[in-house]
């Protein structure tokens, strides 16, 4: 199959009608669509991207109002967090109606559902009468996509159409929220919204699911995504410079410059220190470090606090399991 790159939303539309698959950017990465109600569209995402049946597929659709049609019950707190931040990076895990098709939740009773922020997308969404299961459009456990040739280099031959918004400006794919019994906010998945943020405009902490905090230094024990090919690091840059003194090294560090004769290539994600712009240089960083004549990759975490806590949520699923 051959693969374009344009910005024709019609086009777009007439492929996502058909059952064709098409890339699409949002605000924080770019993501794999198909139509959410065809089963056979969905089952293309997962062949072209080789990703497991078992792992569930978020549906995007253009408005909070829409919502009602996919999912039987929407609590009071996701109508007051979609008033604060949606259209944007906030997915919400709710009971759904039969209409979504079972691949899409992988056999969960839960689906997936957000309201992008891209003006492109934004659009696309207006003229096609269905939601589009989209999960983000790498090749299952290289880093997410950024731009329309991070899309390309992995998915090439795979999909019919990549829609070019241009590069995402959060870069880290959406925070993922659920609601428990008694309507409290458990955060599933750290991401583009911070946890404060969420807080904030509630009034009263949420709960973090155990795979959302910070993982300890042990990667023998992680499961690897969002992995480089070139082994990662991460940790105190100065004291695994030391442990592999023979190495050639690139650096990703949040806004410190560090020197050494074995450093090839070093990468600041922020100068001057802001966890939104390291986070929109994040993943597009990594694909860089990976993509240079290294040995290894060493990074450092960033402060666990904002965005912050994202970062280093990929960060730690991007490190190289030694053993
Ligand atoms: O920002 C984003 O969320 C991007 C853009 C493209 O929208 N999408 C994205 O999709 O990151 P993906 O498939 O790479 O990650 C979705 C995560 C997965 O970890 C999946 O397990 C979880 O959401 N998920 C989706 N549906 C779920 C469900 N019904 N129950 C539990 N987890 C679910
Ligand atoms: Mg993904």
């Amino acid at each position: 199959m051959q693969t374009t790159i344009g910005t024709d939303i019609n086009y777009a539309a007439a492929l996502l009608q058909k059952g064709e698959l098409v890339a699409i950017p949002t605000e924080t990465v770019y993501g794999l669509a198909g139509n959410a109600l065809n089963d056979e569209a969905v089952l293309k995402i997962f062949i072209a991207k080789n990703r497991p049946q078992f792992n569930p597929l978020i549906i995007h659709v253009a408005s909070f109002d829409q919502l009602n049609n996919f999912v039987t019950y929407i609590p009071a707190k996701a109508k007051i967090l979609a008033d604060a931040f949606l259209p944007g990076p906030l997915t919400f895990l709710l009971n759904k109606k039969d209409i979504i098709p079972d691949l899409v939740t992988a056999g969960s009773d839960k689906v997936a559902v957000r309201i992008p922020d891209h003006p492109l997308t934004k659009k696309l969404l207006t003229k096609i009468n269905f939601p589009l299961a989209a999960p983000s459009a790498n090749p299952s456990g290289y880093v997410s996509p950024t731009s329309a040739q991070h899309v390309y280099e992995g998915l090439n031959g795979k999909i019919a159409y990549i829609l070019d918004g241009g590069e995402c400006i959060v870069g880290l794919e959406s925070t993922i929220i659920s609601f428990d019994e008694t309507e409290k906010v458990i955060v599933q998945r750290v991401g583009g919204i911070a946890l404060e943020e969420i807080e904030k405009v509630l009034g009263e902490k949420v709960i973090q699911s155990a795979q959302t905090h910070e993982l300890p230094d042990a990667p023998g024990q992680l499961k690897s995504h969002y992995a480089t090919h070139t082994p990662l690091l991460l940790g105190n840059v100065n004291d695994l410079i030391n442990q592999f003194p023979d190495q050639k090294i690139a650096v990703i560090s949040f806004k410190n410059n560090y020197i050494h004769k074995n450093i090839i290539q070093q990468y600041i994600l922020s100068p001057s220190g802001d966890l939104e712009e390291a986070a929109k240089n994040l993943f597009k960083t990594l694909r860089e470090a990976d993509s240079i004549s290294t040995d290894i990759i060493i990074a450092e975490r960033l402060p666990g606090e904002g965005l912050g806590r994202a970062i280093n949520d990929r960060l730690n699923r991007a490190q190289h399991i030694y053993k």
